[in-house]
């Protein structure tokens, strides 16, 4: 949206619009939607467009040429559209079910959504018994039409946009980012979040400096004025039947941007916008965010007298060519290539190998309350939790307290007991897992510290955790996580690291750690190097069904992290194995047929691992080995091996799980799919 700065055709609009998707598609993709001004600013009577189209954005773009208005050259001087890839939640992926969603057929009022809204059944009744008709089957739907009704039964004519905005939130529960666009209101834009996340890129005509553009947006001082909303008495309406508004006097609000020649962009990532400014603002729960006349005034929605009021603009560190594949075929080909720098990145700084210490500067005024806690719960989802079943036995042998690991899903069903002395680790590469964000919400309820583990600044754990790491391995657009994984891997060792410094009975053992650390980028480019090997051993299996990845100890969680990326991406059927619970029921899987990749590695469990191995070549399987270079007794009963450098115990998982990474990319390419677009799946999974 933008004002003052030369007029943009229509379609300059779109190719902004469609290149923002483009970058985000990764997040979201069975469907695609846009809607933009259709006259320009002289034509009396406005409306706006809105193409819809199921399937990848690529297919939305060619519908917009299709449709030859769209390709004019009218101008704008100001120009509000909004755009979505959809991942479905409520609603099969449809044209017709994907966003922008829109209150009528004149599109008075379209609204693109992200997340949930819980009570959407009791909306859509509500408004349903007012006359309103529903065309889809989304939760969302039921949000522009809200706002319409609210804009049919507004107080006054002068009721702004961001107001009616407000009151429909009142309205929703569940965890939504949202952008609205009106007829009514022609060139503003008002956007809000609750749960999700959402920022807005700035971007000036001049190049205006930090000490220029006043860094703060002080929110308005919010005007308790309780009025009465509506007196309508209809039973099971839950918070509609005569529910109190609270009211923003939007004049109080200050405007931080003077200056008009002003560009902003509204978007869940900032992969969306980089390419036209890094200064953003990460908008807070609550915060409602409108440009009105060019000018950007975020209000908050009045909930606690203690909410902090200021926004900064925050310079991101991130460069488009970070979130381009460069010469690779697949975002995740690059990613698992980049590891050896990755893990650099999150060590940069941090560990000095000189003196053999390390400091996670997040950390350290929280590091006396840690050492005194009662136990470390680690809690996470996916290739997330398993970073953290990867490091659970280093992490107890350096702090030398008790570390359960959850998986967050499970850890909110148990009602998990939590007390104000555990300390509660939250790792998640977005920062924006719902399930993980509601762990650490319950974690927080009962006055445990919380430390986030994450790759995303500005992310919502980021923000609501007490303390944390930033894991620095860059934007991950793959949907299968792998540097992100090496990157949480070596955050917590470090963490490990950093608790021990003082004990004496642990200093050879955090030397050793150290200098595996200090050998580990140069070790994953050998690991790197064997891509060939494994390109060929994919070739012998991508036909097959089924894949058992089976190990134990250290290597336990490369079993499961194996498993996962073959199956989230290959579509095959794959189980990570702990080798101990081999003779318990797995090894009646095992026959001449059955692939099945052993990690054995040399430490304390080699001669444990050796024995699985002998169970399963005794069924006539055969394995493919995962092992070290120097490990002869291993390789005399593979059918095959992939040797790989050693290194200290606690680090091997390092190493280990990047052959497994390898190969579910590779098997994915055989079997013909789309590597970073796995079917049902989406990056950041911001609902329950
Ligand atoms: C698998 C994968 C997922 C995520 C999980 C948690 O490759 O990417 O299992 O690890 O959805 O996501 P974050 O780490 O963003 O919380």
């Amino acid at each position: 949206l933008k004002k003052n700065l030369l007029p943009r055709t229509r379609k300059e609009i779109f190719e902004t619009l469609i290149k923002g998707l483009q970058r985000l598609e990764y997040r979201g993709y069975d469907s695609a939607g846009v809607a933009i001004d259709g006259n320009n600013n002289e034509d009396k009577e406005r409306f706006i467009k809105l193409v819809k189209k199921r399937g990848k954005v690529k297919a939305l773009e060619e519908e917009l040429y299709k449709q030859d208005d769209l390709d004019s050259k009218a101008e704008f001087e100001t120009h509000f559209g909004i755009a979505h890839t959809r991942w479905a939640t409520h609603g099969v992926p449809s044209a017709i079910n994907s966003h922008p969603q829109r209150s009528d057929k004149r599109n008075e009022f379209v609204v693109i959504h992200n997340g949930i809204i819980t009570n959407y059944k009791d909306l859509r009744k509500f408004l349903e018994s007012k006359g309103y008709e529903f065309e889809s089957e989304t939760d969302t739907e039921t949000i522009p039409k809200l706002i319409k009704y609210m804009y049919d039964n507004r107080e006054s004519e002068d009721t702004s946009f961001s107001a009616l905005v407000e009151r429909v939130i009142q309205q929703l529960e569940g965890a939504f980012a949202l952008v609205f666009k009106s007829i009514h209101y022609p060139g503003e834009a008002v956007a809000t979040r609750r749960g999700s996340p959402l920022l807005i890129g700035v971007r000036s005509k001049y190049k205006l400096s930090t000490e220029q553009i006043p860094v703060l947006y002080r929110t308005c001082k919010l005007i308790n004025q309780i009025t009465l909303f509506l007196r309508i008495k209809i039973i099971n309406v839950k918070n509609i039947c005569n529910s109190r508004m609270k009211r923003l006097d939007s004049s109080t609000c200050l405007h931080a941007v003077g200056d008009k020649a002003v560009e902003f962009f509204f978007a869940s990532d900032a992969s969306a916008i980089i390419e036209h400014t890094n200064r953003v603002i990460f908008l807070e729960d609550d915060d409602i965010a409108a440009v009105t006349d060019g000018k950007l005034s975020i209000h908050r929605l009045e909930r606690s007298a203690s909410d902090d009021p200021s926004r900064a603009i925050q310079t991101l560190q991130m460069e488009l060519q970070q979130i381009m594949k460069g010469n690779f075929s697949a975002f995740m080909q690059k990613e698992i290539f980049e590891q050896p720098e990755s893990v650099v990145n999150t060590m940069r700084g941090r560990v000095n190998f000189e003196s053999s210490t390390v400091l996670l500067g997040g950390l350290k005024d929280h590091l006396k309350e840690i050492r005194r806690c009662r136990r470390l719960i680690i809690i996470g989802c996916g290739t997330s939790y398993h970073a953290a079943v990867a490091t659970r036995q280093v992490l107890e042998e350096l702090t030398e307290l008790p570390v359960m690991v959850e998986l967050a899903s499970d850890f909110l069903d148990r009602n998990t007991p939590v007390f104000r002395d555990d300390v509660c680790f939250f790792i998640s590469q977005s920062g924006e897992t719902a399930d993980t964000l509601m762990a650490l919400r319950y974690c927080k309820e009962r006055r445990a510290l919380t430390v986030g583990i994450t790759n995303t600044v500005g992310s919502s754990i980021s923000r609501e955790t007490d303390c944390g790491v930033h894991i620095n391995a860059g934007p991950e657009i793959g949907v299968a996580s792998t540097k992100a994984y090496t990157s949480q891997f070596v955050s917590l060792v470090m963490f490990g690291l950093m608790m021990s410094e003082d004990r004496i009975s642990l200093q050879k053992r955090r030397q050793e750690i150290i200098s595996g650390l200090k050998s580990l980028p140069e070790m994953i480019k050998e690991v790197l190097s064997l891509d060939e090997k494994i390109h060929d051993l994919a070739l012998e299996l991508y036909k097959q069904r089924s894949l058992l990845v089976m190990g134990r100890g250290y290597n336990y969680a490369t079993c499961l992290e194996g498993a996962l990326k073959i199956k989230e991406i290959t579509y095959m059927h794959s189980e990570g194995i702990l080798a101990g619970e081999l003779k318990h029921g797995p090894l009646a899987l095992i026959d001449k047929q059955m692939p099945v990749i052993m990690v054995i590695m040399k430490d304390p469990c080699f001669t444990k691992c050796q024995n699985a191995l002998q169970q399963v070549t005794a069924r006539q399987g055969r394995p493919i080995i995962l092992c070290s270079k120097e490990d002869t007794e291993s390789s005399k009963f593979a059918y095959k091996t992939i040797e790989l450098p050693h290194t200290v115990d606690c680090l091997q998982g390092v190493l280990s799980v990047i052959p497994l990474q390898l190969l579910s990319f590779h098997l994915a390419v055989l079997r013909g799919y789309d590597v970073d677009f796995p079917r049902n799946l989406a990056k950041s999974v911001t609902v329950e």
